[in-house]
């Protein structure tokens, strides 16, 4: 067993930290506070081929292994949750179904332009009626002609207020349940009775904007259906597999920002005429996070070598999400209490990480659905 990554793994992560040391770090406070959408910073990961990471380059992607995409992403994350997110529904959401699951000239048109970092991409699945419970989904698509005619509202839909490309997930027949289920990739910006509804106001990821997509009689070409009508809902289920590991690593990576920052500032902070790290409540509350983000990080890892051999993840991709993100609030409530009355303020970025990490623990698959697919494994329920 080696784990120590290979040459070109570890060539890519320091290339990834020095960008977000340098040009993304810097910036988490201002996008931040104005809510701005990174777009300068996601056309850069595009160029550094970190919005298709394991994307062929026939597609524009860097062809690299998701390991490295694991890596890549901690990383981004260690300097802006909002620009870890953006990058991993490109990747993950987004990239993961047109990959594996749309034709030659789908690939070609719908995500190279994504894979390359020139567009977003953005996956609609949630409604107000089908969060958990996904199958429950009620935008309806009927086929007329060769034209899927599309009625109904998305919810929470990450990028979709910037997004060129959606999947879309869409039923042809409510009674089918999840067999009526199919996945339409859609185009936001030519697309006829497609509209931008309610940007939601959150508690945190400020600069990676949450939409409302609304569909009223939109018309989207029959030959945009990924794979076959009824297959939808499998594909979203292996295209979420892929966007655990994703979002497990977006928390990974605000975990290791709040341990890098928490320990800089515990080292310079004396009272009673020393150091806080002197005491050992507070190296102790250091070593939890230490030792919870490692462990995070390495069922990451291991989720994301097993998909790249091309064995079974479900599992792993919804244990490591969990985890990752419960240590990561765990440490993100303990980094704040390390800082103290500032760590309640503005001044230092503790209540920051805390807001961004809370998302982590919700957001593709609440960890109460993850624990739910991992007994369901466990127990061989499927
Ligand atoms: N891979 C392949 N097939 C799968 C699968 C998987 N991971 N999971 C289920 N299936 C198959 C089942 O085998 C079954 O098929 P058969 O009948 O042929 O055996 C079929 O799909 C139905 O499966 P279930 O009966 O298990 O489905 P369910 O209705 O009980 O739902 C669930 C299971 C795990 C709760 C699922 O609904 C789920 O994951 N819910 C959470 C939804 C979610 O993650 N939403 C995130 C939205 S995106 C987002 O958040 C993005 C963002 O903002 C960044």
């Amino acid at each position: 067993m080696n784990f120590g990554p290979t040459e070109e793994q570890q060539m890519v992560k320091d290339m990834v930290k020095r960008f977000v040391d340098e040009e993304i770090k810097p910036k988490a406070e201002e996008l931040d506070r104005t809510h701005r959408h990174p777009q300068e910073i996601c056309r850069k990961l595009g160029e550094m081929g970190l919005m298709g990471v394991a994307v062929p380059t026939e597609y524009d992607g860097a062809g690299m292994d998701n390991v490295t995409y694991v890596m890549a992403l901690i990383e981004i994350s260690r300097g802006c949750a909002s620009c870890g997110v953006i990058t991993s529904v490109n990747n993950s959401l987004y990239g993961y179904p047109v990959k594996t699951f749309g034709t030659e000239e789908q690939k070609k048109n719908f995500l190279a332009p994504v894979a390359g970092g020139h567009v977003e991409g953005c996956y609609a699945l949630t409604e107000s009626g089908a969060g958990s419970d996904a199958a429950a989904l009620r935008c309806r698509a009927e086929l007329k002609g060769d034209t899927y005619i599309v009625n109904g509202v998305k919810k929470f839909i990450t990028s979709g207020n910037v997004a060129q490309y959606c999947v879309l997930a869409a039923t042809e027949d409510p009674a089918k349940g999840y067999k009526g289920i199919l996945n339409l990739i859609v185009d936001l910006k030519n697309t006829p009775g497609f509209s931008i509804g309610t940007i939601e106001e959150k508690m945190g990821i400020l600069a990676s904007g949450t939409a409302e997509l609304v569909f009223e009689d939109a018309e989207v070409p029959a030959a945009n259906l990924l794979g076959k009508p009824g297959e939808g809902f499998k594909q979203m289920m292996m295209g979420l597999d892929a966007g655990r590991i994703g979002i497990g690593a977006q928390a990974c990576g605000i975990g290791k920002a709040v341990l890098e920052d928490s320990l800089a500032y515990a080292q310079e902070r004396e009272q009673f005429g020393k150091p806080i790290t002197s005491f050992q409540a507070i190296q102790w509350k250091l070593a939890d996070m230490a030792t919870e983000i490692d462990a995070a990080e390495m069922l990451l890892l291991k989720a994301a070598w097993l998909e790249d051999n091309g064995l079974d993840f479900e599992k792993e991709a919804a244990m490591a999400k969990m985890y990752a993100s419960d240590v990561t609030m765990r440490a993100a409530v303990e980094g704040v209490q390390i800082f103290g009355g500032y760590g309640y303020c503005k001044d230092y970025p503790a209540e920051r990480h805390m807001r961004d990490a809370k998302i982590c623990q919700i957001y593709e698959g609440t960890n109460e659905v993850q624990r739910m697919v991992i007994a369901r494994k466990l127990l061989k329920m499927r």
